[in-house]
């Protein structure tokens, strides 16, 4: 049996790394862009999985990479695009430069391999995109002090419903991820006092992104799955 082929960018990171192992646990052929030379090194014994090296804000190497992937594979049958960071800032605090880099991070590195895939994903007839959004981009309210992660990742949810609608009537679907708090090393440094029982684990938001390309969710259309656990 041919492997469905998954991408997954910022494969080294938190949620990265967890959606890789569990697309590779259920059979996937999984290629995972790193950033070139990435201090985090992560590298799994497995035959089905590639680790690629590019630079995700760069648009041409981008598209050049997942040209790549379809010559190679042939399919991309579904790709979830994890990169993203987080800024703190008031609007005082809050410069157009902070917005870009926090649009560049969270929009651009999304966007610059959305497009390819979700091109290929509309010719070959289907396929599933998942990106990250977070609270303070679902609403305002959630993004006080965060102004500019907040306006950048407001756009994933809206590039989501643009991708849908140009999508209606295929088997094509972009969902938006909404996690909490996600426990990682990372959060239990900044927030020692917090219950990390309350928080998201990488895992469990792996799991649903899964479930999301079974054959189980194939009804799923225009979703936006909020992940918070008790956070
Ligand atoms: N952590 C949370 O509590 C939380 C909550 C809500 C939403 N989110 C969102 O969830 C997603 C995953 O979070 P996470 O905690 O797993 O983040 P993470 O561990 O920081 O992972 C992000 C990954 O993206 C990579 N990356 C950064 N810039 C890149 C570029 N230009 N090209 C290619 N790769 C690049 C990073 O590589 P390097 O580390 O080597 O730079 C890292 O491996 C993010 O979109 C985040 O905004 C997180």
């Amino acid at each position: 049996m041919t492997n469905k082929t998954a991408i997954v960018t910022g494969a080294s990171g938190n949620l990265g790394q967890a959606v890789v192992k569990k697309f590779l646990a259920e059979g996937y052929r999984v290629v995972g862009t790193v950033v070139p030379n990435d201090p985090v090194s992560f590298d799994l014994e497995d035959v089905n999985m590639e680790k690629v090296e590019v630079n995700l804000l760069n648009e041409e190497d981008s598209e050049k990479f997942v040209k790549t992937i379809i010559d190679k594979y042939k399919t991309v049958d579904a790709a979830v695009f994890t990169v993203g960071g987080f800024a703190m800032g008031k609007i005082a605090d809050t410069k157009t430069t902070d917005i870009q880099k926090q649009y560049k991070l969270n929009f651009e590195t999304a966007y610059n391999v959305a497009r390819p895939v979700f091109n290929q994903m509309m010719q070959q007839g289907n396929g599933r995109i998942f990106m990250i959004g977070s609270k303070p981009g679902l609403s305002a309210k959630a993004g006080k002090g965060m102004v500019a992660y907040g306006l950048a990742k407001s756009l994933i949810f809206r590039l989501a419903e643009l991708m849908n609608d140009e999508a209606k009537g295929s088997n094509v679907v972009t969902c938006v991820v909404v996690p909490g708090t996600i426990d990682t090393p990372q959060n239990r440094k900044a927030m020692p006092d917090a219950k990390f029982e309350h928080w998201v684990t990488p895992q469990s938001i792996a799991d649903v992104i899964y479930f999301c390309c079974s054959d189980e969710a194939a009804d799923l259309r225009q979703p936006i799955i909020k992940l918070y656990n008790q956070s």
